[in-house]
């Protein structure tokens, strides 16, 4: 149970005592989702999200899975992103990620689980982004988004730019290079700094935008900030996290109290 309950540019604001808390809750929300979509149309195709922050969900899911209490079958998932260039064979690429954390362990059929492919020659880097797009919209588009927020705003690899609003909610799935910001927190992973990877590929505005519901994780004291100006600031695309409040009435944020410290 959430400790309380804020709504704030249209966004439930759920704030938990711990981050463990948040994520029990936000796995129960998964499993409701999976479910809803399944009675609806007879599948549940889900956005998931990489990072630190959905860690202790995705525990929750494979001890749920365990348990008998949740199944993925008939559900499909599409991440968010991924480096560019890696390998999925790569520890840090966010292939391995979601098999180690997820799919390795429950019973999602592999041909099922999509990442975006960061070892596509760049010559089709477009090509294969928009087919991303498309293989989501063929499979009736994303029931439900998991989003984790950068320091610096960020949604996927959605970055901060300069660009109008309106501009930046069309931004399609594509090949993107990453911020100061995003480089000097992928630096936990790539202890060499010459290996990071400074693009990838990540899912666009629009079909982030377009979920039909979307759950917003954001742990820690890091996040205060990004938050707040997200959910109390102008939408810009130089907060791409903003860009959220044209989401207004499908958007959930399960956070922790240090995450909530700038919103009351
Ligand atoms: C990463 C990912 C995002 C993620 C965000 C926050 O770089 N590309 O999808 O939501 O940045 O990461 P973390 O949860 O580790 O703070």
């Amino acid at each position: 149970m959430p400790a309380r309950i804020l709504e704030l540019a249209g966004a439930d604001i759920h704030i938990f005592a711990t981050p463990e808390d948040a994520c029990r809750a936000a796995a129960a929300e998964v499993a409701r989702a999976i479910d809803a979509a399944k009675k609806a149309r007879g599948r549940a195709v889900l956005g998931l999200a990489t990072g630190r922050t959905p860690v202790p969900l995705y525990e929750r899911l494979v001890a749920m899975h365990k348990e008998r209490a949740l199944s993925f079958t008939g559900t499909s998932t599409y991440n968010l992103d991924e480096y560019y260039p890696i390998s999925p064979a790569d520890p840090r690429s966010y292939r391995s990620y979601m098999d180690q954390h997820l799919c390795r362990h429950v019973d999602l059929a592999p041909n099922r689980t999509h990442v975006l492919d960061g070892t596509v020659p760049e010559a089709f880097a477009a090509e294969h982004a928009a087919l991303y797009d498309r293989m989501i919209a063929a499979e009736g588009g994303l029931d439900f988004q998991l989003l984790g927020i950068g320091r610096n705003g960020h949604i996927g690899f959605n970055e901060p730019t300069q660009m109008p609003v309106d501009e930046a909610l069309k931004l399609p799935t594509r090949l993107v290079v990453l911020h100061p910001v995003t480089l000097a927190d992928a630096a936990a992973e790539f202890p060499a700094a010459a290996d990071i990877p400074t693009r990838a590929l990540t899912l666009g505005v629009a079909p982030i935008l377009a979920a039909r519901s979307i759950l917003v994780l954001a742990f820690g004291p890091k996040k205060a900030e990004p938050l707040a100006r997200a959910l109390t600031g102008p939408m810009t695309a130089e907060l791409p996290a903003s860009l959220l409040q044209s989401a207004a009435g499908r958007v959930t944020c399960m956070v922790d109290e240090a995450a909530a410290g700038g919103l009351e």
